[in-house]
């Protein structure tokens, strides 16, 4: 049997994890996240794909490729989560459960990071729980996809 893929999309900056503002987002690298995502997918029988793009079509494209394809989504759209009504849009498109995670509790932030164009079309949301966040989304997304079995 094939192994369920989970597609993992980070946005825009979220290259620069380790030295980018470490006193908001932590010293973890988008590497170190990766790595621990597929030791953790594979020990739970998933194939976790990890891609990150500064650029909002790129996402876009390939929220667009992971139509029909994977079985759950794991998004932080950094700070197109705040403008992007396209990423939103693909988004929109899918089927399969989506979890939004943010490294930061964005509420606690600047008022214009309070509002998320993603929220409204996705099946659960993680914010401030740093790097951890991450391995708690794919526990989430995978809990998700076999409650809907
Ligand atoms: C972020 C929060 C956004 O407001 C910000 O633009 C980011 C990262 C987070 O993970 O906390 O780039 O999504």
């Amino acid at each position: 049997m094939k192994p369920m893929v989970i597609d993992v999309i980070h946005g825009p900056n979220l290259n620069m994890l380790g030295r980018r503002e470490p006193e908001i987002y932590g010293t973890t690298t988008l590497a170190d996240i990766d790595r621990e995502l597929n030791t953790l997918g594979a020990s739970l029988g998933a194939d976790v794909e990890s891609f990150q793009s500064n650029a909002e079509g790129e996402i876009v494209d390939r929220i667009q490729e992971a139509y029909g394809r994977v079985s759950g989504l794991i998004i932080n759209p950094a700070a197109y989560t705040h403008t992007s009504v396209a990423i939103r849009d693909a988004l929109a498109m899918l089927s399969c459960p989506i979890v939004e995670i943010h490294l930061s509790n964005i509420h606690k932030r600047e008022p214009f990071r309070h509002h998320s164009y993603v929220s409204g079309v996705a099946d659960g949301i993680i914010a401030g729980f740093g790097a951890r966040g991450y391995t708690m989304a794919l526990e989430a997304v995978l809990e998700m996809i076999r409650d809907k079995k």
